[in-house]
């Protein structure tokens, strides 16, 4: 191999064990290969079994010869342990997770360099709650960069957390956000990130696990740069102060609809499944015979647990007013109900795994019924679907605070959970929300649509971090 061919830019892109981050990152691994850079995407051997069972990720990054290849390595979990989708009390001791993924890490890039049919990694991007993976390249002289999948408000939520006080009062003032001040905007402590109402039995482990999410934020800058899927124009105020702590941040959301325009623009018909459960496409079928705006998209992503008396509430609450919908209940969505009977209804039609981003974009759907993981929140934007939020946990307040009282795109449910709010809500969202949300959500989808295409900001974001990779 000569000097030439050992300069190509090879990344190594390494997320964090949970279905919202490896969708984001599997999207971003099939952006660079557009780009002519190699990628190398590394999975726990747990996710990556779960990849090529239920997704086509090989046939679709077979486009890309020579430039993707997946490896994967153990995240110290025996090989039948069950990894619950509610991971969190499992992953309390995320640090032990991380000093055995550490020294494989650290083999892999090694053996990759010793292999004189690979060329070596250049530039490792990391999620941004696996920082020893910046240690790792750091050691070996590789640049680093740190990509976060939550929203840059939440990042700088995590990043203002030290200054907050432990009051009890949920509805105080915590945090104002400097340069919006004219919009009279501010975080109360319930929309704050954190763990506790999802284990408020366990404080121990919602305190561990922020604490965490804290320190994993701090950590990011030891990167030369930071990624995320965010859009300037919608998260400008947050990104401006976290740019005064970090020495590059590139805004280069979402990705999804980046993607999307790609394969367009070169006719590729492949079907985009980053998914680590099987899809059922039948509710596509079954929204086609649904009269336009008439349903009520409702899912509660990847990690999220309901008790029975929540998701009582959720479906009495559903039911209630009146309309369609189409609920994703997911393996261990409710608490100790791995398999029980699924609810349906007259107007109801239940899946395991829906096509979320088709269903968003069908026109039957006319809102959803969402838990705000950053993912869903992107997807629901771009279609222009008004959201009906009901977040749970870790950076999902702070996105249904901005979702409901800044962007005005959705009502945030907060820390109610009962059948009449619910009901109440559904109409509201489903008959309008007042006007004002009909055309703010018009609005952010054309600013979703302009700032992936050429002369848009998170289009020049992603030239300017292609360049940087390319520049070893
Ligand atoms: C969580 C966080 O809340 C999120 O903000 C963070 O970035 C990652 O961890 P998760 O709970 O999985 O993520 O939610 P979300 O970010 O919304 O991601 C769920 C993804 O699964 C979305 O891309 C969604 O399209 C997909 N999905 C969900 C499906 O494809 N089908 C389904 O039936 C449900």
């Amino acid at each position: 191999m000569n000097m030439e061919e050992k300069r190509a830019p090879h990344v190594l892109i390494f997320p964090f064990p949970g279905q919202g981050h490896i969708h984001q990152m599997l999207t971003l691994a099939e952006l660079l290969c557009h780009s002519s850079i190699e990628v190398t995407f590394l999975n726990t051997h747990h996710n990556h079994k779960r990849l090529l069972q239920f997704t086509n990720i090989q046939s679709r990054f077979a486009r890309f010869p020579g430039l993707f290849q997946h490896e994967s390595i153990s995240d110290g979990a025996p090989e039948d342990h069950p990894r619950p989708s509610g991971f969190l009390p499992d992953l309390t001791d995320v640090m032990k997770m991380n000093s055995i993924m550490s020294p494989h890490l650290r083999n892999l890039i090694l053996n990759i360099r010793d292999d004189p049919g690979r060329s070596p990694v250049t530039c490792i991007i990391c999620d941004g709650l696996m920082t020893f993976a910046i240690d790792v390249a750091n050691e070996l002289r590789i640049k680093s960069i740190a990509f976060r999948t939550i929203s840059a408000s939440c990042f700088w939520a995590y990043l203002c957390y030290p200054h907050f006080q432990d009051d009890k009062d949920l509805d105080e003032k915590a945090l104002s956000v400097p340069g919006m001040e004219k919009e009279n905007f501010f975080f109360r402590r319930r929309d704050l990130p954190g763990f506790s109402r999802q284990f408020p039995e366990n404080p121990l482990i919602s305190d561990s696990v922020l604490e965490l999410c804290i320190k994993e934020t701090f950590n990011s800058a030891r990167a030369s740069a930071l990624i995320l899927n965010t859009i300037e124009d919608l998260e400008s105020p947050f990104l401006a102060q976290i740019r005064t702590k970090f020495q590059k941040v590139y805004s280069i959301g979402p990705l999804h609809s980046f993607a999307k325009n790609l394969r367009t623009a070169t006719k590729d018909q492949t079907h985009n499944h980053n998914g680590l459960w099987e899809e059922d496409r039948s509710c596509l079928t079954w929204l086609d015979s649904q009269p336009p705006k008439s349903v009520v998209y409702v899912s509660f992503g990847s990690i999220t647990v309901l008790t029975r008396s929540q998701l009582s509430e959720l479906w009495h609450g559903l039911v209630n007013s009146g309309y369609r919908f189409l609920w994703v209940r997911r393996p261990g969505l409710v608490s100790g109900e791995e398999d029980s009977d699924i609810i349906t209804g007259e107007r109801g039609f239940v899946v395991k795994w829906a096509p979320q981003e088709e269903v968003l974009g069908h026109r039957a759907v006319g809102a959803f019924v969402t838990h705000s993981g950053w993912n869903s929140t992107l997807e629901s934007m771009a279609a222009a679907v008004p959201m009906i939020c009901w977040p749970n946990s870790a950076d999902q307040p702070v996105i249904s605070r901005v979702v409901g009282e800044l962007w005005k795109v959705g009502v945030d449910m907060k820390d109610v959970c009962d059948r009449s709010t619910v009901e109440e809500t559904v109409r509201y969202v489903m008959g309008g929300g007042g006007g004002e949300m009909g055309r703010s959500t018009a609005e952010i989808a054309d600013l979703f649509r302009k700032s992936v295409v050429e002369g848009g900001s998170s289009y020049s974001d992603f030239q300017d971090l292609v360049k940087d990779l390319k520049s070893n």
